[in-house]
């Protein structure tokens, strides 16, 4: 389906479809394509059936990042993506009873809520540990990343006066209204032995498009926005052009939103502001909320300039949480309005750091530029 089909679907509305109307129109993290179930895809599915195709790639990441291993440790890859379907090796059929054990711990004991995953007793290790060691009673405990979930604190400013800080910070209302599009240019590098730098080029128009381009040896990798629809294309994935649903659609969407973010208070819902923290070495105020497709996202700003350092947003899944984590830094100002210059993006399976060299405000933007990429 294109975009401004719905219109046409939605005029003709009968009550089931005027439901799906009516869910779309409330700004659910619906896609206007029918997302691919994992299991039209993929050739042998059998424990994570009923979820799109991207979701389950995400459930993928959390296998591997929750026993700390490599995609191999389950998968045999000698013949590239077509080998990953066979099931000889032992630990890749463990999975599988292991996502069945999950879901009926859940539901048998959490009426069905996700509270444990497979994070929850491997902790980055293929077998969990079942005794405590008497290091970690009596050492010193090694450092955890902050709480997903931020209570608000009392003592906190507001949400409404961080964020109008942070407006203020980056140039005021007036400023960023006159801001409309940009094209930058830079460049991005990955992490570990492939992290040479390879030229980026970023075009994003508001309120909400936005689409980056990473020229890679291999081909371009490309991740699009539309306004209600996103890809990712990408030389040697499994799908090489992947629809994003849910919560990947809903971090795409958050990512064009922000490249102008005069709408931010809009972009969330249930604001609540945590207790100080410190980014850097410099105490940040973190604000959590909810955008209206359900996705749970942390915003830290710097206390002291007002300005967003840190934003770590939390997609669902069938296997837990799957979070994301966006660091700015080196804001400069571009017609008037201050933006950052580089930025990485870490995530379960990856790390991208994003250098910009120039950007070219209120600029044109052919609107191809935001359509559905081609292989
Ligand atoms: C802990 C074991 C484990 C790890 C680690 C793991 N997988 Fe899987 N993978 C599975 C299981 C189990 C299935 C089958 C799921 C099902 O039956 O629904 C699967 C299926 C797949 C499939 C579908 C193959 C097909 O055609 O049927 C792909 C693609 C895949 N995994 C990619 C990956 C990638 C990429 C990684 C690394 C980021 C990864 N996997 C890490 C266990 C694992
Ligand atoms: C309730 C705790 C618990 C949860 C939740 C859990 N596991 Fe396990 N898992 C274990 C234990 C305990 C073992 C080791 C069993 C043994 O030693 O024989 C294990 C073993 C495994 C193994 C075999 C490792 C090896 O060395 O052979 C794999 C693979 C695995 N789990 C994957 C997963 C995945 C994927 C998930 C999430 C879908 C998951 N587990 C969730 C407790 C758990």
């Amino acid at each position: 389906m294109r975009p401004g089909s719905r219109a046409i679907l939605c005029a003709s509305a009968t009550t089931v479809v005027w439901l799906v109307c009516a869910a779309l129109a409330g700004g659910q993290a619906a896609s206007a394509e029918k997302p691919l179930m994992a299991e039209n895809v993929f050739k042998n599915v059998q424990a994570l059936k009923g979820i799109p195709a991207d979701e389950f790639m995400g459930t993928m990441s959390a296998f591997s990042a929750a026993l700390g291993e490599s995609c191999e440790t389950c998968h045999d890859g000698s013949g590239g993506w077509a080998t990953y379907a066979l099931d000889t090796i032992p630990k890749k059929r463990t999975a599988r009873r292991m996502v069945a054990m999950m879901a009926a711990i859940n539901q048998a004991n959490f009426g069905g809520r996700q509270v444990v995953t497979c994070f929850t007793c491997h902790r980055g290790s293929d077998r969990p540990r079942v005794t405590p060691s008497l290091a970690d009673v009596y050492g010193e405990a090694p450092p955890e990343g902050p709480d997903e979930v931020v209570r608000p604190s009392p003592g906190a400013p507001s949400a409404e006066q961080v964020l109008d800080k942070y407006v203020q910070a980056i140039g005021g209302t007036s400023k960023l209204a006159s801001l409309t599009s940009f094209v930058a240019r830079g460049n991005s590098g990955g992490y570990g032995p492939e992290g040479d730098k390879r030229p980026v080029e970023i075009f994003a128009k508001a309120p909400g498009q936005r689409t980056t381009v990473i020229h890679t040896l291999d081909g371009d990798s490309i991740r699009t926005f539309d306004g209600r629809a996103g890809w990712i294309a990408a030389p040697h994935r499994p799908i090489p052009v992947l629809g994003l649903t849910g919560g990947e659609l809903d971090g795409a969407r958050l990512d064009a939103e922000l490249s102008f973010p005069a709408q931010i208070k809009q972009a969330f819902g249930g604001w609540r502001a945590g207790a100080v923290t410190t980014i850097n070495d410099r105490p940040a105020q973190v604000l959590q909320g909810t955008s209206p497709g359900g996705t749970l996202a942390s915003l830290y700003f710097d206390r002291e300039s007002g300005l967003l350092v840190r934003l770590v947003r939390f997609a669902p899944s069938k296997v837990g949480r799957l979070p994301t984590q966006i660091d700015y830094a080196d804001y400069r100002e571009v017609a008037g309005v201050k933006l950052p210059f580089r930025w990485t993006v870490t995530w379960l399976s990856g790390v991208d750091t994003f250098e910009l060299s120039e950007v070219r405000p209120n600029v044109p933007i052919d609107a191809a530029r935001f359509a559905k990429p081609s292989p």
